[in-house]
């Protein structure tokens, strides 16, 4: 054994005892990111005919944006009743907005806005509660930030071990701190493995990410993100950071704001999400519901981006693709797609496979949908 690799092998162990040792805020330095998508202000124009609501949502965006507008669990609005106008105003980059117009009949308890920015890895939701006065409400949004760190500053030890810092800082806004999410996707060839942890729940032995709670400074909550798993030594490990927090007094009584993170060690050109479709919520689900009531399916997926998905409904004769309303979000490498089953009636019941697929390989999550009458 040569100097040289004696001195490798020294450095190494010190490196791993640093690592072990210090405390996390001071191995990676967080910096104020500028965020992909920023929201600036909330418009509500009730119609003074008795027409439609006009909700304007304005942004500033860094690149393209995907924006959905649901209503309850994930119903577009469009597809319970069709005179729903949404108009968006995208442009490449800079100041957007996206506006809907909820007719005066839509019965619905919560109006959700989703912008996802594909490019950076980065969503928000926006929670909103419509008034339904005949007032006008125009708000400025102001955004907490949600501060992580750039992939290539977390570091991986050799026993597959990475830690870091992320932020919630809502100093400066109207909003209180909710919860941080934290989930992970190891990617290893066709070794896939999902898992999740919550700033308020400890860590258990065999979970392979942990989030804690580290730090509140006035409206800055600082968690410490643990991973750990052999697979992280050579595979690739997709981190999506998600903060909630809530605001009382606002229209936007909650905004989720998710950051993805592609963890990989070296730089590996040729590695990226070429994996089997997996389905990390589950292959199976119970959908119990009472008639006249709208059911949604969600079936979502990691792995392959981009895959081919179909709905089917199981018949006398084998399966049957059906064909109802929906809508996908992508945020690589997830895909959801959202299958709507509106105003279901017993004929709806049965066992619905919604089938992934992408370059020969497929995946299936079954849904079991059971309509009550009362
Ligand atoms: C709603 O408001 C936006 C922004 O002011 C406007 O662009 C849009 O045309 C309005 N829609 C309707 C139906 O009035
Ligand atoms: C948190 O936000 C406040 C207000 O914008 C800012 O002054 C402060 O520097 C931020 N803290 C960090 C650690 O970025
Ligand atoms: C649901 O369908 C029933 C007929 O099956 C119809 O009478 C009712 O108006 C529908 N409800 C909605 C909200 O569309």
């Amino acid at each position: 054994m040569d100097l040289s690799h004696i001195f490798k092998i020294v450095l190494l162990v010190c490196l791993c005892v640093l690592s072990y040792s210090l405390p996390v805020q001071t191995a990676v330095t967080l910096s104020v990111p500028v965020a992909p998508i920023v929201v600036r202000g909330v418009e509500v124009i009730p119609s003074k005919t008795g027409g439609c609501t006009n909700v304007t949502v304005a942004f500033t965006a860094m690149s393209k944006v995907q924006i959905v507008w649901t209503i309850d669990k994930g119903i577009k609005p469009e597809d319970v009743n069709p005179s729903t106008m949404i108009h968006n105003h995208l442009t490449k980059h800079g100041d957007s907005h996206t506006s809907i117009c909820l007719p005066s009949g839509l019965v619905y308890d919560k109006l959700v806005l989703h912008l996802l920015c594909e490019m950076h890895s980065f969503e928000l939701h926006l929670d909103m509660r419509i008034p339904k006065a005949t007032i006008e409400v125009r708000e400025p949004l102001e955004q907490y930030d949600l501060i992580v760190p750039k992939p290539n500053e977390i570091g991986v030890t050799s026993r597959g071990e990475a830690r870091f810092p992320v932020m919630v800082n809502n100093s400066a806004t109207g909003y209180a701190f909710g919860l941080l999410q934290a989930e992970v996707t190891l990617l290893y060839g066709n070794y896939i493995r999902y898992d999740s942890a919550f700033s308020f729940l400890p860590a258990s032995p065999n979970q392979i990410i942990s989030a804690q709670q580290v730090g509140v400074n006035g409206k800055e909550n600082l968690f410490n993100i643990a991973l750990k798993s052999n697979i992280l030594r050579k595979g690739e490990a997709f981190i999506a950071i998600m903060a909630a927090s809530s605001n009382p007094n606002s229209i936007v009584e909650r905004l989720d704001i998710k950051q993805g993170i592609l963890l990989r060690r070296g730089n590996d050109k040729n590695s990226g999400f070429n994996n089997a479709l997996h389905f990390p919520e589950g292959q199976s689900e119970v959908i119990t519901i009472k008639k006249h009531n709208n059911a949604i399916m969600v079936c979502e997926t990691v792995g392959d981006t981009n895959p081919s998905v179909t709905l089917y409904k199981r018949t006398l004769g084998g399966i049957e693709p059906v064909n109802v309303p929906s809508y996908t979000t992508s945020l690589p490498p997830e895909t959801v797609t959202t299958f709507q089953l509106l105003n279901v009636t017993e004929a709806d019941s049965g066992v619905y496979i919604c089938k992934v697929a992408k370059n020969q390989r497929s995946s299936s999550k079954v849904f079991t949908v059971n309509v009550v009458t009362s």
